[in-house]
């Protein structure tokens, strides 16, 4: 008997070794694969260029999916990563550091196969007529071309959205925005500089109170998460390290309509203005603002008996995030397509996310009018879509050439008839599968939004009923979906340690 345990023992360590060995030798192998890319072809004139423009949420998923050997691709953006929006909040207060939610685009494309071309470059005009795409280097160093044109036979537009700021005097020249990394840097430094100088020897009171007034404008998911990330920052950090001029600390949010979060259901609204009224949020709802100047915010409130009062608000920071508005090459080719006449707030597509009234382009995420919200959710699924799109697309011209190249070969060749006419047969079965592409549907997951003091609300999709959750339970179930969704096992390692190192030593409040 104890021979039999020991033979029992000495198999189970046997077993243990091999698994961990072969799954050491399979990270092994993975990390080598990522860093030993096969080299990469140049483009094959027989094949069709593929231009995609940007490098965000809906053209990353199509490159993602793509199956980049059918076709000569190229990809234009200025910026050369893939951010990682969702956690773009946490980064303005140093809870996440930047790099950790960015993938260089160059290590994404790198691993495709076929030829896949990248230029840092700005889009800046789009000619239909002649399918090119101007572009420019617009970064700081350039050399001797910074202007230059790509051809294309199929173009996919996927450069998003700007911000919006609806003419509003004063809002470009003061404010900081939230979707791009830089604006988030921005931010970060700013919140820093306005609570140094506040606590500056002998800071008058005046501008004590004014330094530390943080105003966020516009009560969507941006401008909620945002103010929440802030308060948790003054709460956890700020208030330890400098006490003396913490009770001075204060966020307002200022929003047009009656509530905040208008996309979320009716309690989760009222769970969160609760919440962030909890946490010493002021929120100032039925505001809106109308002027802004270098050290106040000139709002209108809506008062219950129909009056209008007009508000000063000092400021020492102010976020503006009151969504999205169109960029200008989106402008200029809605104006050189008659049939885009009425579009005002994108590219109108049809349910194959075909620009309308152009040949050969089609349209992914916050540039594009599909009927959607304009969100990350929207954007990867009609970027994979396309990807599937282009990759039957190609499967049907190589099925259709290959039965082109049997029929010719059965009169040339009489003697292989019967086989020749079973893979004709075989190759237009599969062509008629293959042709049967199901317009773009977007299936809606739910919705997420982060409130602040380590609570999250969410609508959730389930079994085609809905789930609406918030709290604590619901913060960590935002975490584990937000760390799924990030774009590499690297950024979600990252992620996980800088929040690690923010709970354990704090948010690094140092500016740089
Ligand atoms: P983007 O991701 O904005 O990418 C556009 C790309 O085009 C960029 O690479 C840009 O550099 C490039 N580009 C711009 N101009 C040009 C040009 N002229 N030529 C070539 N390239 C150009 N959505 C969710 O579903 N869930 C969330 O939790 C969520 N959180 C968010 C948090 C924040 C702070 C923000 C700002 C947005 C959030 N969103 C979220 C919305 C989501 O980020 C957008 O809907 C999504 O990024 C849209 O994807 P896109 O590909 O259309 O554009
Ligand atoms: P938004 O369009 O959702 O909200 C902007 C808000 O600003 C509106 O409620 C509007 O009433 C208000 N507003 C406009 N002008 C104003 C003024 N002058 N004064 C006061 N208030 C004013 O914009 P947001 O939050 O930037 O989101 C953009 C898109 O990104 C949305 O589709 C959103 O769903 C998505 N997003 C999703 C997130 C998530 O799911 N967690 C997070 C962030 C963005």
């Amino acid at each position: 008997r104890p021979g039999k345990i020991r033979r029992t023992l000495r198999w189970t360590w046997r077993l243990t070794y091999l698994t961990f060995g072969g799954l050491l030798g399979y990270t092994a192998w993975v990390i080598y694969e990522d860093r030993h890319p096969q080299d990469q072809v140049k483009p094959d004139p027989s094949k069709k260029t593929l231009v995609v423009l940007g490098t965000g949420w809906g053209s990353v998923a199509l490159l993602k999916n793509l199956d980049t050997e059918n076709y000569n691709v190229i990809v234009v953006s200025p910026r050369n990563f893939f951010l990682f929006t969702p956690l773009l909040p946490s980064c303005t207060t140093g809870l996440i550091e930047h790099r950790s939610i960015m993938e260089p685009i160059r290590a994404i494309l790198r691993h495709k196969k076929g030829s896949v071309q990248y230029y840092e470059a700005e889009a800046t005009t789009i000619d239909p007529e002649r399918k090119v795409v101007k572009v420019a280097d617009n970064s700081e160093v350039k050399g001797s071309i910074a202007e230059n044109e790509i051809h294309y036979d199929m173009l996919v537009v996927g450069v998003g959205a700007e911000n919006s700021t609806f003419g509003i005097p004063g809002v470009r020249e003061n404010s900081c925005f939230l979707k791009e990394i830089d604006d988030a840097q921005r931010i970060r430094k700013k919140i820093m500089d306005c609570v140094e100088t506040a606590a500056f020897k002998d800071q008058s009171q005046e501008d004590i109170d004014r330094l530390m007034h943080m105003v966020v404008v516009g009560g969507g998911p941006t401008g909620v998460e945002f103010a929440g990330e802030l308060q948790d920052f003054f709460e956890e950090d700020i208030k330890k390290l400098i006490p003396e001029i913490s009770p001075r600390f204060k966020v307002t949010l200022i929003e047009a309509l009656p509530n905040v979060l208008p996309s979320f259901s009716k309690q989760l609204i009222e769970y969160t203005e609760n919440t962030l009224r909890e946490e010493k949020i002021d929120i100032k709802l039925k505001t809106m603002v109308k002027r802004v100047t270098e050290n106040t915010v000139e709002a209108e409130v809506s008062r219950p008996d129909g009056t209008k009062e007009r508000l000063t608000i000092p400021y020492g920071l102010l976020v503006w995030a009151t969504g999205n508005t169109i960029r200008p090459i989106i402008k200029d080719l809605i104006s050189r397509i008659p049939a885009q006449a009425n579009s005002r707030r994108g590219l109108a597509v049809n349910e194959y996310l075909v620009v309308q009234g152009a040949r050969d382009i089609w349209a992914v995420g916050d540039c594009a009018v599909a009927g959607y919200a304009p969100t990350a959710q929207v954007a990867s699924q009609e970027g994979t879509f396309l990807a599937r799109l282009f990759n039957n697309m190609a499967k049907t011209e190589s099925h259709e050439a290959r039965i082109t190249e049997l029929s010719t070969s059965l009169n040339v060749q009489p003697g292989n008839a019967a086989e020749t006419a079973q893979e004709i047969e075989s190759l237009e079965r599969q062509l008629k599968k293959i042709r049967d592409v199901k317009p773009f549907r977007y299936s809606h997951q739910g919705s997420m939004a982060y409130i602040g003091s380590e609570k999250a609300v969410a609508d959730v999709t389930w079994w085609n009923g809905n789930i609406a959750s918030g709290g604590s339970l619901t913060f960590l179930f935002w975490r584990s979906a937000y760390l799924s969704m990030c774009f590499s096992t690297r950024n979600r390692v990252l992620v996980i340690v800088d929040w690690l190192k923010s709970k354990a030593f704090g948010r690094d409040v140092s500016r740089e």
